[in-house]
């Protein structure tokens, strides 16, 4: 068990994780919903599909995941001879924990005749389960590279699913998966904040339920909206997505101004995700020194689910499609 308590009064943090990534041959993987400390210190910020990306390619000994637990697996299953370590093991996912196994295996079964296209943010053995996994920065990618006929499961998020059935025009079958992050937006509230700014765009992530997702000006991951944070013309952008994003956005254009999107309290404390929140610097620190709590998966387990990220991999680079989701 990681021993938290024996941290010498005065350390410093920082001194020391970088002490051990260079004595560890660790890389820090983050993610743009951690708090501005650990995106800060990583070796790489990114999306789901750029952190999978770097996961693969790194050749490190250890990598560091400050995420939630479906991206250390992603990291352990694309690269099975790295140490992957989660500073805190129980950062888990309300669309992991929508999609139990058994339940999408039965859900399956029901349609044979359907392949399932799997949101990343879910279990391996949903992966093991599926046919194609994408991120919300793949999605429209590889989605465009299946033929029309072709009948899909999508899971878990509903409202992906649904964004993307809305803007391809094609049904698909939805699992009734939700954020919990995203859901809690409130249309009033931003209705009363968009009065406020009536010129400020609002950018919003594809997990938003679609009474949110109607007013937004651009839709897309969280690299999407960082891009369109870094081109869109005028001072105040409107952001409905995990506001430690705003973080990476003030580094690069101090001179804007950006406005979390409210949830039903009219501030946008309650759409900080609570279990990326369970990531902290010393909990960082703790998982280098003692290489601990370290993601483990059975090897055949693995490699099932290795086939459905695999052919995300393959699939998004592809130049078909726009590459991500963009302006609506
Ligand atoms: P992306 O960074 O791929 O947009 O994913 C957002 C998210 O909710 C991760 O949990
Ligand atoms: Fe899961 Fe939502 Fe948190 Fe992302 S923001 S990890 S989708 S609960």
């Amino acid at each position: 068990m990681t021993d938290q308590t024996a941290l010498p009064a005065g350390t410093d943090l920082i001194e020391e994780i970088n002490r051990l990534r260079k004595e560890k041959n660790a890389v820090i993987l983050a993610h743009y919903y951690q708090t501005p400390d650990l995106q800060d210190i990583a070796d790489f910020v990114g999306d789901s599909l750029e952190l999978s990306r770097k996961a693969a390619e790194t050749d490190a000994d250890v990598i560091a995941f400050c995420g939630v637990k479906f991206m250390a697996e992603t990291a352990k299953i694309l690269s099975p001879e790295k140490i992957v370590v989660l500073p805190d093991m129980e950062a888990g996912c309300s669309l992991e924990d929508s999609c139990p196994p058994e339940k999408f295996a039965a859900f399956r079964a029901q349609h044979p005749d359907h392949i399932a296209l799997t949101y990343i943010n879910c279990s391996t053995e949903v992966k093991a389960l599926s046919d194609i996994i994408v991120t919300s920065s793949s999605a429209e990618t590889i989605l465009a590279q299946i033929p029309e006929d072709q009948k899909i499961i999508f899971g878990p998020d509903r409202h992906l699913g649904g964004y993307l059935s809305r803007k391809f025009n094609r049904e698909m079958l939805l699992w009734p998966g939700v954020c919990i992050v995203h859901e809690a937006f409130s249309e009033k509230e931003l209705l009363k904040l968009k009065e406020q700014h009536p010129d400020a765009p609002i950018a919003a992530h594809p997990e938003c339920p679609p009474h949110i997702l109607d007013h937004a000006d651009h839709v897309g991951s969280t690299s999407s909206i960082l891009n369109f944070a870094k081109t869109f013309e005028g001072d105040t952008l409107i952001v409905a997505t995990e506001p430690h994003i705003i973080h990476q956005m003030e580094k690069a254009l101090p001179e804007k101004t950006f406005i979390g999107a409210p949830g039903a309290d009219g501030n946008c404390s309650c759409n900080i995700c609570p279990y990326m929140a369970l990531n902290t610097m010393e909990k960082l620190y703790a998982c280098l020194r003692d290489l601990e709590p370290r993601i483990e998966i059975e090897e055949q387990l693995r490699l099932d689910a290795k086939k459905s990220l695999d052919r995300m991999l393959e699939m998004a680079s592809a130049t078909v499609g726009k590459g991500d989701l963009g302006a609506r």
